[in-house]
């Protein structure tokens, strides 16, 4: 059985994203998020891969979530359903669930672990954001926080969550 894992950067009111993009640049956690997800599977929805600036992630897995049929993405697993993406990584010790909104939600009901990166600011405009989380449901495994700096206009924590058995 493969680990499901969340991966998404959430701000203080939970936003995630607005337009199809970002609202950060944390030069940091795109660190760390490679190097968490480099040789495993990405899920991702269409939206999602649509906003990648250089197409799907080099040396990953990567699926798309789409309910349009004839869907093609360069490089990538087009699936119908998550059902279907997650027998399409099957074999993989560690899946890796990375947005949008839609997928965590779907995510955060199979995921076994959470991989988040708290970003300390509230975004008004923000038009994306991650669902509530039950924290009752997880357990904190690990925590780091970071200030703001020259390349990183907000604080930011990584924590790590693993669900209660
Ligand atoms: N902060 C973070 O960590 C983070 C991470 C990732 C993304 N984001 C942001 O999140 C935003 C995008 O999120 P979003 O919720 O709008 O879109 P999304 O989840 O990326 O994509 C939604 C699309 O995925 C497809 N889809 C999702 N679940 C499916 C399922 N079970 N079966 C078949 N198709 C499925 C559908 O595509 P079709 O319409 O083609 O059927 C749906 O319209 C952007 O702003 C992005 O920058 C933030």
């Amino acid at each position: 059985m493969s680990t499901i894992s969340i991966i998404a950067a959430i701000a203080d009111n939970n936003a995630i994203g607005k337009n199809q993009q970002l609202l950060w640049s944390l030069p940091y956690d795109m660190k760390r998020f490679k190097s968490l997800t480099t040789g495993h599977a990405v899920v991702m929805g269409r939206k999602t891969f649509e906003s990648l600036p250089n197409g799907a992630l080099p040396n990953r897995k990567n699926v798309v979530l789409t309910t349009l049929p004839e869907a093609i993405f360069m490089d990538s697993f087009a699936c119908e359903s998550m059902h279907d993406a997650l027998n399409l990584c099957e074999n993989e010790d560690e899946v890796f669930m990375i947005g949008g909104a839609m997928v965590y939600r779907q995510a955060l009901k199979i995921a076994d672990k959470m991989y988040l990166t708290l970003v300390h600011h509230t975004f008004e405009d923000a038009d994306t954001f991650f669902p509530e989380i039950d924290y009752s449901e997880w357990i904190e495994t690990e925590r780091q926080d970071f200030p703001a700096d020259e390349k990183h206009a907000y604080p930011y924590t990584f924590v790590t969550y693993i669900r209660k058995k």
